[in-house]
């Protein structure tokens, strides 16, 4: 297991969501909520292929996909309800002192 800087945690807004990238490991979603709580899943949602980074809907602790809406737990990955029933991987996140924020994959 491996952290991976993402960026400053001044860089993410409350309520906002990004995909990150690493070499050999999938797209990754990284998601701040309204709470300054930091999560990482999976980016590409299980039902068909969107990106959740790009284009989810983040509300409170939930992901929506704006393709079928289905909607995840960002904690967890769990799926909240169909057409999703896979769960998304989920990754720990870590805000070092300096306030840089990392995946760890
Ligand atoms: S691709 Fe996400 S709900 Fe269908």
């Amino acid at each position: 297991m491996t952290a991976h800087p993402v960026g400053p945690k001044a860089d993410f807004e409350p309520g906002t969501a990004r995909t990150v990238k690493f070499e050999g490991v999938e797209p990754i979603a990284v998601f701040r909520t309204e709470d300054g709580e930091f999560h990482a899943t999976s980016d590409t949602c299980t039902h068909e292929e969107w990106s959740l980074g790009e284009d989810g809907d983040l509300e409170g602790t939930e992901v929506t996909c704006p393709l079928h809406l289905a909607r995840f737990d960002i904690r967890t990955g769990a799926p909240l309800c169909f057409p999703a029933s896979v769960p998304l991987t989920s990754y720990p996140v870590e805000v070092d002192a300096d306030g840089t924020v990392s995946v760890v994959v």
